[in-house]
């Protein structure tokens, strides 16, 4: 496959990877569900996301992940393109259920050998694994317990964080505890659409308060197993801003960064729920036990930062608790991704200041950014100049904000190859490598090439 690289030229930007320092982290960011398949091989469990896929018109045009990019057998091809991409840190997720089908209890030998051999292989190949312990893939048996929504996932966390540790932390050092709560949370609990569907305010609170108490713990447990290790954890952030100079819009502004930036990151760092600006979660109280306000900080070495765009956002007097609504790219005539997300790079130069004011952050990696677009295959090549240029602006806003003090440390690329993209299925294209779902064959796209001429170039 390495042998049908071609080299292509491509524009840089006028800045290279020299200006980041030498001890930026570069990497590529996946999960497990988007990308493993072998969902039911060599005794894993089901997850909430295979039997939410599995229901008839819960993802686009019916996709699921029972295949993905087959990782779970290709991973051998898949690192040589990381390395051949020059891309030296590599950020996966481990599958709960595959480690423990029932979530808890007995651990499945095979899926234990196969995260060995794909760590090993990382290192072999002198890619740095960073693994994050759970990326949206809840074993369904703990979903029929109540899942988030039950307080007793702070013990069943707590058994497979401390599994994880104490079968990988010898070889890995780098750890993320929770991929972005706000979503897996809003989007699964309150919204319904995401795994596992469920909807409303009586799943929602209680998940968000138990998702916030794990992530904590989560972060202690890596930490009493493996004290030297880097231990981090990632939010979803968006740059959020008011559409209109009216105190209304602004007002909405300020609810909806809560909600979307604050809410899982300051309990972690010891200054509680954002429940001033954001008073319709005030019933989470309601779940708060003794000692809870200690249970919920944690002192992470860094905080992942992933943002894709910024959000407008206006009053909107109809729409319960927030009453704010997101205004759509669409129509404010600014450009968006096949996402329906703004292209908008200043947004993670914002992010990484606000981040950055907080006392308690010692460390900021952007573990994921990227970009959707409706890249084809033509004559074997494709060609996403659109990406290219994505990214090339959304890091030079990043090297802004670190000469400008940002305690920015690393970035990585959402995403490898091209992969399941949750509710929306397989459209979306995020990958540097493109991947032909009927064929499974990679194709490294311009932006793979540009990726890995701005890393060899130091
Ligand atoms: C998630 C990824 C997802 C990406 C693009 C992030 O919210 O962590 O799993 O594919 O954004 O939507």
């Amino acid at each position: 496959m390495i042998d049908h690289y071609q080299e292509q030229t491509l524009g840089q930007p006028g800045f290279s990877r020299a200006d980041f320092g030498e001890n930026f982290m570069w990497g590529t960011s996946t999960a497990a569900y988007q990308i493993e398949g072998a969902h039911e091989a060599e005794g894993k469990g089901p997850s909430i996301w295979d039997v939410f896929s599995g229901k008839r018109g819960k993802v686009k045009q019916n996709h699921n992940g029972n295949l993905a990019c087959d990782f779970f057998n290709r991973y051998s091809d898949d690192l040589a393109l990381v390395q051949s991409l020059a891309i030296p840190n590599f950020r996966f997720s481990l599958s709960w259920a595959r480690l423990l089908p029932e979530g808890r209890g007995r651990a499945n030998p095979a899926g234990v050998s196969y995260y060995n051999r794909l760590i090993d292989h990382c290192l072999e190949l002198n890619i740095t694994p960073w693994i994050t312990l759970y990326h949206w893939d809840l074993p369904h048996e703990l979903e029929k317990k109540g899942g988030w929504a039950n307080r007793d996932i702070l013990g069943w966390f707590q058994e497979y964080a401390a599994l994880c540790v104490k079968l990988f932390g010898d070889r890995v050092k780098h750890w993320m505890v929770l991929n972005e709560p706000m979503v897996f949370t809003g989007a699964g609990y309150f919204l319904g659409v995401h795994a596992p569907g469920r909807r409303g305010f009586g799943s929602f609170i209680p998940a968000v308060h138990h998702a916030a108490l794990c992530q904590a713990e989560g972060g202690r447990t890596i930490r009493e197993f493996l004290p030297d290790a880097e231990v981090g954890t990632t939010f979803s952030c968006s740059h959020i801003e008011p559409l209109r100079p009216l105190e209304k819009d602004m007002k909405a502004a300020v609810r909806v960064d809560a909600l979307l930036n604050r809410l899982f990151l300051e309990p972690s760092l010891g200054l509680g729920y954002p429940l001033q600006d954001l008073k319709f979660m005030r019933r989470i109280e309601k779940y708060m036990q003794a000692g809870d306000e200690e249970k919920l900080m944690f002192d992470f070495d860094f905080i992942g930062v992933q943002n894709y765009t910024r959000e407008v956002v206006k009053y909107a007097f109809w729409t319960p608790f927030v009453q704010a609504n997101l205004v759509p790219p669409k129509k404010r005539n600014v450009p968006y991704t096949l996402m329906n997300w703004e292209v908008y790079p200043e947004a993670i130069y914002h992010i990484l200041q606000k981040f950055s004011h907080y006392k308690g952050i010692k460390k900021l990696i952007v573990t994921e950014n990227g970009a959707a677009f409706a890249d084809t295959l033509q004559d074997g090549k494709v060609h996403d100049p659109e990406r290219v240029e994505f990214l090339q602006r959304y890091l030079a806003q990043v090297l802004r904000a670190k000469q400008d003090g940002a305690k920015v440390h690393g970035y990585f690329v959402w995403s490898l190859v091209d992969n399941f993209e949750w509710a929306e299925g397989y459209d979306p294209r995020f990958g540097l490598v493109h991947v032909d779902f009927d064929t499974q064959q990679r194709t490294v796209k311009s932006s793979g090439y540009w990726y890995r001429n701005f890393l060899s170039k130091r």
